[in-house]
């Protein structure tokens, strides 16, 4: 079987993680944590998780003229990634997120999104045929509103699926440009309560904001609820949970771009939205078993193994 073609349009970080016992206060100093660096970014993690697990990758992103973007670029070099559609900013610095994670593998996160943002629709246009050619389209949130939105309305315009992972928490609701272009959305709880409004803490108010995103829209909508699961509801009827995996979670970052990523390449081979589910589940528990955002990503052989 040939890979299937996965465009990811997205943002691409150097990440500076702290593991500690817990996570300091507003004022606070805490001592006694270990340091690492490693590549991160949620449209990079979600297109490493991609090529990993089987698909064949092109990335469209923006890095800095410096250390940090070449290492990056050279990392998804290393993955099999087609870097062509990575852009060089002469005027941003690369994109740096610094990271706290404590003992239970639960993290805080503030990006300084530099040359990310500064990724346009034209250079999304640059990479059109590209996009028009792909098997699935996959985008977050970390780079312009309106990149994501001529993204997506080139892919949908195409027949192309387009997978949104609404991440960083948007902290409304997304223009509907962007949102009736959408095929699968894929929010967590509290992405899903700032997309519709309604609070969304288990399956039944889980049911609830994705019907009103099936209402505004998309095809498919997978709310992710952390250890309870994934809530599906699909416009043609289907409506279940599919249980999470429990694991040891060391660190919890890129999670949900692990997933994703799966998703993506499970969907864009023509598996069945609750396969695809189970696939991305076991990714998303492979990689909160290890420190770091893109060395924690799974392969395709991990995650069938699991
Ligand atoms: O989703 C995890 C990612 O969020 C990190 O890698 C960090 O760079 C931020 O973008």
């Amino acid at each position: 079987m040939s890979k299937p073609k996965i465009v990811v349009v997205g943002s691409s970080n150097t990440d500076m993680i702290i593991k500690s016992r817990r996570i300091p206060s507003p004022g606070e100093t805490i001592v006694g944590g270990v340091f690492a660096t490693a590549p991160g970014g949620k449209g990079a993690n979600q297109a490493v998780a991609a090529a990993r697990a089987g698909g064949d990758v092109l990335f469209v992103a923006r890095v800095g003229r410096d250390m940090l973007g070449d290492q990056a670029v050279a990392g998804f070099e290393r993955e099999g990634i087609d870097v062509s559609k990575i852009f060089h900013d002469s005027t941003n610095a690369s994109g740096v997120a610094l990271i706290m994670v404590d003992d239970a593998g639960q993290n805080s996160i503030s990006v300084a999104l530099g040359a990310n943002d500064a990724l346009s629709p034209e250079d999304v246009s640059d990479a059109a045929d590209a996009i028009k050619n792909a098997d699935a389209l996959v985008v977050q949130l970390e780079t312009p509103l309106e990149t994501v939105e001529r993204a997506v309305k080139l892919a949908h315009k195409n027949g192309v699926l387009v997978i949104l992972d609404p991440a960083p928490a948007p902290g409304a609701p997304l223009p509907q440009g962007i949102i009736e272009n959408v095929s699968v959305i894929k929010p967590n709880e509290t992405e899903a309560s700032q997309l519709t409004g309604i609070e969304v803490t288990d399956e039944s108010s889980a049911a609830r904001a994705a019907e009103k995103l099936l209402a505004l829209g998309v095809e498919t909508a997978i709310i992710t609820l952390g250890a309870n699961g994934s809530y599906v509801a699909t416009r043609d009827g289907i409506r279940t949970m599919t249980p999470s995996r429990r694991v040891q979670a060391v660190d919890a970052t890129a999670a949900g771009d692990a997933y994703s990523g799966a998703l993506a390449v499970a969907l864009a081979e023509g598996r069945s939205i609750v396969d695809a589910v189970e696939f991305a589940t076991k990714a998303a528990a492979l990689s909160v078993q290890k420190l770091g955002a893109q060395p924690s990503l799974a392969t395709r052989e991990e995650i069938e193994k699991f």
